[in-house]
């Protein structure tokens, strides 16, 4: 499958304002710690359009700082099918935002780009899906960011495997 370069990647969940955010956030520190090597552009969004427009969730704002990440100040936006065209790994949050982007895909080619965050957790997970903070208190938010923070080094090991070698010249 021909990739775009920058390598694309896209983080989803419901309404883009706790889970897919944190995700870019955190995905971006582990990119640049790694030094920047590797050209990766990250984006999130939502499948659901009540929050477009908004800031992060203060609650998960709070976590990231907790957790020493910083936010750059992304705001909410809805999927569109364009993004099946726009980038190359669609990453839903949980099972029910994959089912949601399965049904959105025009056949094989897009289904194939949407891998669930749960591909990389390590295996001592205590569950399945990056789960829905939303409605809970703190102690969810900061299991948002230790799950995928400790998922973010299997994730950028897999996209690089995944992109086209640099050619020689
Ligand atoms: P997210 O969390 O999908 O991780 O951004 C939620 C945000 C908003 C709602 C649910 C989950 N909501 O019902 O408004």
């Amino acid at each position: 499958m021909k990739t775009h370069n920058p390598y694309r990647i896209l983080f989803v969940c419901l309404g883009n304002i706790c889970r897919s955010p944190a995700a870019e956030v955190i995905f971006n520190a582990f990119l640049k710690a790694a030094g920047d090597r590797l050209p990766i552009e990250a984006d999130s969004c939502a499948t659901a359009s009540y929050h477009t427009g908004s800031k992060p969730d203060a609650r998960m704002l709070a976590a990231l700082k907790r957790a020493g990440f910083t936010y750059g100040g992304h705001r909410a936006r809805t999927f569109t099918t364009a993004d099946f065209h726009r980038f190359d790994l669609i990453i839903p949050m949980d099972e029910s935002i994959k089912e949601d982007l399965r049904q959105l895909a025009r056949g094989e080619e897009e289904k194939e780009r949407i891998i669930p965050m749960s591909r990389w957790f390590p295996a001592t997970a205590a569950s399945n899906e990056v789960p829905d903070p939303y409605y809970g208190g703190d102690s969810g938010f900061d299991y948002v960011v230790e799950l995928l923070s400790a998922s973010m080094p299997a994730l950028l090991e897999d996209i690089a495997q995944r992109m086209p070698a640099p050619s020689a010249s």
